[in-house]
């Protein structure tokens, strides 16, 4: 996968992208990324690629050529005639794991990091395909949601991770929550794993992981659950486990220990 991302603040997405998951990826050949500053694109000494916005108020907002000559770049660059921009932006959908993975389909993705008021609209509507938001909330720059698209779409690429399985037990994958995990010490001041975890007992360990994770999701994102389409088993394994919390919190309540 190639992706390009065009960002002010280049050095930034660098070294986002240098590290971890996605920096061995690179180093290994299995994605491609480029940045392009649309300061180099700029038509004056003072490499500009913003400008006050027209009507008054407070900022500035990022100019259509510069950013229009870097994507020309981008095109020539990749080969992709007609590739439009993913806008990182507080006003696009949100991304989550279901477009992660559309995402990571793609052999090329073209992303545009704002900064300042944004950019000026003109160019969204003529070079952008869609809007991606990482939340709602506003980041002073695109470049952290860019780094943030790259990460969860890269380490999906085939090769990437050392087990492709370990992605799809990840939260959202299927739906759900992820189960608890644990390592050594078995036994801690803390706590004791689970003995199921020790007993080398497949099915069971999967049946337990099964229940974690539909509990957590009933626990934490009872709106997953709505969506998640859960199963006969499922249902059992979640009703028994609502069954075994209720039970819980009746004991630590009457014992005074959930206080
Ligand atoms: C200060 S923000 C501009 C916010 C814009 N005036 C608005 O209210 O919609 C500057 C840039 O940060 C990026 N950004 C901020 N919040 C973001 C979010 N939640 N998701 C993705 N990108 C975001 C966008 O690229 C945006 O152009």
């Amino acid at each position: 996968m190639r992706i390009d991302v065009i960002t002010l603040f280049p050095d930034f997405v660098e070294s986002c992208a240098k590290v971890g998951v996605v920096g061995r990826a690179r180093e290994r050949g299995l994605i491609e990324i480029a940045t392009w500053n649309p300061r180099d694109f700029a038509s004056d000494n003072y490499r500009s690629a913003d400008d006050r916005c027209y009507g008054g108020g407070p900022g500035v907002v990022m100019m259509i050529d510069p950013l229009r000559k870097a994507l020309d770049s981008v095109r020539r660059a990749s080969g992709s005639e007609h590739g439009k921009a993913i806008y990182v932006s507080p006003q696009g959908a949100r991304l989550d794991q279901a477009k992660v993975e559309a995402l990571a389909k793609r052999d090329h993705l073209i992303l545009l990091c704002g900064r300042y008021e944004g950019v000026d609209e003109r160019f969204i509507e003529h070079a952008v395909e869609e809007e991606i938001s990482v939340g709602d909330y506003v980041l002073s720059g695109g470049e952290l949601a860019a780094a943030i698209v790259i990460d969860a779409v890269g380490r999906l690429q085939d090769g990437v991770l050392h087990d492709a399985q370990s992605a799809q037990q990840d939260s959202f994958s299927d739906g759900l929550l992820d189960c608890p995990h644990y390592t050594r010490p078995e036994h801690h001041d803390w706590g004791v794993v689970p003995a199921v975890l020790t007993s080398g007992d497949h099915a069971a360990i999967a049946r337990w992981r099964m229940k974690q994770s539909l509990g957590r999701t009933w626990l934490r994102r009872p709106d997953l659950l709505e969506q998640a389409g859960l199963d006969k088993k499922q249902r059992a394994l979640l009703d028994e486990f609502r069954r075994e919390h209720e039970e819980k919190t009746t004991h630590d309540r009457d014992s005074g220990s959930g206080e």
